[in-house]
């Protein structure tokens, strides 16, 4: 599938990743900035924060329990459409999923 991320200073970066790859990975192995995931994807460090697009909030589902208690962590805002990205496994129903990078991670 292909994500979009839409960056803080209004470009935005297309990458494409395998299914079953998580939308932080995706960031990560193509350079996108603003996605800094510290732990690695452990759902532990809230920095790699993502807004999800109104419009696909519904198909990416609500966040798992631990991500729940991370989110409160995040350096940028909460929003009803915050997920962490490391938990967010990418599939072909999220092809053209576009997500918001927030201003700060740290
Ligand atoms: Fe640390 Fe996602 S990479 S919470």
């Amino acid at each position: 599938p292909t994500v979009i991320f839409q960056l803080p200073d209004g470009t935005q970066r297309k990458v494409t990743a395998e299914s079953g790859t998580a939308l932080m990975r995706a960031a990560v192995s193509n350079g996108v900035d603003g996605i800094v995931a510290e732990c690695g994807g452990n759902a532990s460090c809230a920095t790699c924060h993502v807004y999800v697009d109104e419009q696909y909030t519904e198909r990416v589902g609500p966040p798992t329990d631990v991500e729940e208690e991370m989110l409160d962590f995040t350096a940028a805002e909460r929003r009803p459409t915050s997920r962490l990205s490391c938990q967010v496994p990418l599939s072909d129903a999220l092809d053209g999923l576009v997500v918001h990078v927030p201003e700060e991670q740290v």
